[in-house]
């Protein structure tokens, strides 16, 4: 076995109150988000989103999200996916944001819906051409037969589409999560780090502290 149990560190770059946090979590989201970009990292919008199959199973990947307002977060992938077929299952996500050099994460958890196809459209064509064809050349989570077959479906829709716009595909485009419970937290020391939730209610947001 690999011991790692020695590795330690203290975490001692901030607190979070939650009495002076934000009271609406996209606010204190932005705050933080903003907070982290500033810190110049090499993929700012990086966060794992979590979808759940049919049996139980927990799947996370990465996905860059390209979105948010107060209705949720905004991210683009192909919808016949695995993670495109849980949501169709269930409606559910969560998303997990990881900012070490600040010491914090957030958690959202949420329900799961396409966007608009016009918005789906906009962003699409906002995307480099080679981005565009590769949406088309791509049956995302489905085997394929090697790398030339698909380098070949490649060369063959930038030869169908030549110079001329590239359509977006049915399969693909946005969803929007809209979150029902957010969490940030902020790693303090001893292990005593800061826990602040915020859960969804008829009235609004309620916010509490959580042990950590
Ligand atoms: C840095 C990074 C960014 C990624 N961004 C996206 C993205 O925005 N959309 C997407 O569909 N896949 C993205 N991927 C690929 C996904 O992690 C994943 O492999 C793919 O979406 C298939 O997931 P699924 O089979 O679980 O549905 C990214 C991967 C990495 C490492």
């Amino acid at each position: 076995m690999v011991n790692l149990g020695d590795i330690r560190r203290q975490y001692t770059q901030g607190r979070l109150d939650e009495k002076t946090c934000a009271d609406d979590p996209m606010t204190q989201f932005h705050a933080w988000f903003e907070q982290y970009r500033g810190t110049d990292p090499l993929e700012p919008t990086i966060m794992t989103v979590a979808s759940v199959d049919e049996s139980g199973q927990p799947w996370q990947r990465v996905l860059l999200l390209k979105a948010y307002d107060e209705d949720g977060f905004v991210f683009f992938t192909n919808y016949d996916s695995h993670k495109g077929q849980h949501f169709a299952a269930n409606g559910k996500a969560s998303l997990h944001f990881f900012w070490m050099n600040l010491e914090r994460q957030v958690e959202i958890q949420g329900s799961v819906e396409k966007i608009s196809r016009a918005a789906s459209a906009e962003y699409f064509h906002s995307r480099p051409r080679e981005s565009q064809l590769g949406a088309w050349a791509s049956a995302q989570s489905r085997p394929v037969a090697d790398r030339e077959a698909l380098e070949g479906r490649f060369a063959e829709v930038n030869t169908r589409y030549g110079q001329g716009e590239v359509p977006l595909p049915d399969y693909w485009g946005g969803y929007r999560l809209r979150p029902q419970r957010m969490e940030f937290w902020q790693g303090g020391e001893h292990r005593l780090h800061d826990r602040v939730e915020f859960l969804r209610a008829a009235d609004g947001w309620h916010k509490q502290r959580l042990n950590p």
